[in-house]
């Protein structure tokens, strides 16, 4: 099975067939059971994989250095700023530098216009596989465990109708890549998908056209639409969270007046009353609690943000022993 998977780049899950994240979901899941039964699991023992942040991580880095260490191997965390990357050294020479090392790559790098094209630089270089930890384009090892999760509550998701809600925060400029990750991928698996924000917070025209593509080809619907509460009414999953005006403006100022004009963008207990009874609240966190949400939504019986977030390692750990393994 590993023959398909080993070597290969981990950037955006539109280059992975529905069929291979299938089996990148049933591998997880086995890791997931391996972990609860408290079985060792070492596929990867001494190798070693590079953990490039160019950005603060909770989930991301844990999961992944955790990840390693379940499969008996080992992490280098790098924080960006303290490798000669600060000095202008290249990704080309990093991406060679880093191969000769070790057996894998992973980097978060979230710079607008420039996260993605960092990404694909190292992985033209790069002799061993190069995953995304997240960058101003897409965050698939959160679409993964996003599916995982979303599967494990509801089963089949045919015609299962998830809204995709912009949400008011100003903890800091989010990047776009978790909506962009998820308006791709869940018409993949036939879902119902309403993407909803209010005017200025745009997706680039391409993901809604290939979001639109992907939905027509595997069963799935995308609608857009700017009110809020179309987005909730009868919705079985809503995932509210922010995203910057990255499309529309480039500047890094976190609080502007267009993002003051839509306080009103918050995930509340009304908002949450109008959708399907047994509705399911996602959130990728961190979450701008008070903002995005209210404390009583994100905490409460809805709520399934620490099963989603806990899915980010047995789906890291799925994505490792795929790709990595073999030089
Ligand atoms: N969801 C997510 O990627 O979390 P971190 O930023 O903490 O890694």
């Amino acid at each position: 099975m590993q023959g398909i998977f080993r070597g290969r780049h981990f950037i955006d899950l539109e280059e992975w067939t529905k069929e291979e994240i299938d089996i990148l979901l049933d591998v997880s899941n086995y890791f997931k059971k391996k972990f609860k039964l408290g079985v060792a699991t070492p596929y990867l023992s001494y190798q070693t994989i590079f953990l490039m942040f160019f950005e603060q991580s909770t989930r991301t880095r844990n999961s992944m250095e955790a990840g390693i260490a379940q499969l008996g191997g080992h992490a280098n965390y790098l924080d960006t700023s303290t490798m000669q990357i600060s000095h202008g050294e290249t990704p080309k020479d990093t991406a060679i530098i880093l191969s000769r090392f070790g057996h894998g790559i992973a980097c978060r790098n979230c710079f607008w216009e420039v996260g993605n094209k960092y990404l694909r630089e190292m992985a033209k270089w790069s002799t061993v596989p190069i995953m995304s930890l997240q960058c101003d384009l897409y965050h698939p090892m959160q679409g993964l465990a996003d599916l995982m999760t979303i599967k494990e509550k509801v089963g089949d998701l045919k015609r299962t109708k998830i809204s995709i809600i912009w949400a008011y925060a100003k903890s800091h400029k989010k990047p776009i890549s978790v909506p962009v990750t998820q308006v791709l991928l869940f018409p993949r698996y036939g879902m119902d998908v309403t993407l909803a924000y209010p005017k200025g917070y745009d997706l680039p025209e391409w993901v809604i056209n290939d979001a639109k593509k992907n939905a027509l080809k595997y069963g799935g619907t995308l609608k857009i639409t700017h009110n809020m509460e179309e987005a909730y009414r009868d919705a079985d999953i809503v995932i509210p969270k922010n995203w910057g005006s990255w499309v529309n403006n480039q500047s890094t100022e976190v609080v502007d007046s267009l993002l003051e004009s839509y306080k009103d963008w918050k995930c509340t207990e009304k908002m949450m009353s109008i959708a399907n009874k047994d509705v399911l609240y996602m959130h990728a966190l961190p979450a701008d609690r008070g903002n995005e949400v209210e404390d009583s939504v994100i905490d409460g019986s809805h709520s399934i943000v620490y099963d989603e977030a806990e899915n980010r390692l047995h789906t890291a750990k799925a994505v490792m022993a795929l790709t990595m393994g073999g030089k």
